[in-house]
């Protein structure tokens, strides 16, 4: 009997270390202490066992049992670390750098807009920046329209509260604060700086209190552009214009200005663009901004000498440009950080 007991101990201890599933644990355990088990079975012959040997055989199995079921608790052990350790993967070496990051990408209006910028500056244009929280004086009154014009009405929204702290945003007499809704602003700020000849490009956002629908957002982007020199004619403007196009657009794409009025262009134009490039949106006309020749009431605003200086001025929506570059019919999928979108454009 002894003997007996001690093989299956010798038997379970060998067996444990070798057992890396959970259920070929449960087999094996049937195969020892299961209903039909080896020792199961030796607890069954204790009926045969004289009456007198019995306590001392009982105790003897007792002891083996405890044993073998501390095999089996040990069995358990390994199996919950070698669970843990499959979940949790290889191990660490904390000393090792960490991991690259997955490489992040420019959001397509930042791709768009440096495409825009480097267009421009390959041709001289330098990027202006201005603040988005301005005075009526910088987005309106400065530009020639002054607060009883008709093409005010449009823009004139989104005032900020009266006290309301604006930074270093300069502030005119009794002036209403507002947030900004074209980046013409810019203009007036780069000549009050600078004196002619001046050749800007200012994109950044601008915000209108439009309804939130597939074209339109109250909050969205513009590039303005200023070129003020002597003689400046819209010859020059057209020349920019259709360079601008072409770098972005592609080869045959061209430009048309369409007679069109704004307060701070004399003469003014929409600026309309056509190309071969695009899919279903090639060979038609599509309004890209507005664009003319500065009016010298603009430039009396500002003290510059329209005697001597001539200039063009053009704006552009940022969004438009990336709509049409990239077939994109909704401009709300460019503000609902959606990743699926968005790694579209890595
Ligand atoms: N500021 C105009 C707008 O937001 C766009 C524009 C038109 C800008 C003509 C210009 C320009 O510089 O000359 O609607």
């Amino acid at each position: 009997m002894k003997e007996q007991l001690q093989a299956i101990l010798t038997e379970v201890e060998n067996a444990i270390p070798g057992i890396v599933k959970r259920s070929d644990f449960e087999a094996f355990k049937a195969t020892i202490s299961g209903p039909k088990g080896k020792l199961t079975d030796i607890l069954k012959g204790m009926k045969n066992v004289p009456k007198e040997d019995r306590p001392a055989m009982g105790k003897l199995i007792n002891e083996y049992k405890t044993q073998i079921e501390a095999f089996y608790t040990q069995a358990l052990e390994n199996l919950d670390a070698l669970e843990l350790a499959a979940l949790i993967g290889p191990p660490i070496d904390p000393s090792l750098p960490s991991p690259d990051p997955a490489p992040g990408l420019l959001h397509p209006l930042t791709q768009t807009r440096r495409r825009m910028d480097d267009v421009f500056r390959k041709i001289g244009f330098t990027v202006a920046e201005g603040p988005e929280v301005e005075t009526e004086w910088f987005c309106f009154d400065a530009l020639n329209t002054p607060e009883d014009h008709p093409a005010r009405d449009e823009q004139d929204t989104l005032f900020m509260p009266e006290d309301a702290k604006m930074g270093n945003v300069s502030k005119r007499g009794e002036e209403r604060y507002i947030l900004r809704s074209h980046t013409s602003t810019v203009q007036i700020r780069t000549m009050l700086a600078e004196k002619p000849p001046l050749r800007i490009i200012s994109p950044g956002r601008v915000f209108r209190r439009d309804t939130s629908d597939a074209t339109h957002s109250a909050n969205f982007h513009q590039c303005e552009g200023l070129y003020i020199d002597r003689e400046v004619t819209i010859k020059d403007l057209k020349a920019v214009l259709d360079y601008f196009v072409a770098e972005i657009f592609g080869k045959g794409s061209k430009v048309r200005l369409r007679p069109s009025f704004f307060p701070f262009t004399e003469p003014s134009f929409e600026l309309d663009m056509m190309t071969p490039n695009l899919g279903k949106l090639s060979n038609q006309w599509i309004e890209l901004g507005g664009c003319g020749m500065v009016d010298p009431k603009v430039f009396d605003a500002v003290g510059i000498n329209s005697g001597k200086w001539t200039g063009f001025a053009f704006g552009m929506g940022v969004e438009r440009i990336a709509m049409i570059l990239h077939g994109i019919d909704d401009i709300r999928h460019f503000y609902n950080n959606d990743l699926r979108f968005l790694r579209q454009f890595a």
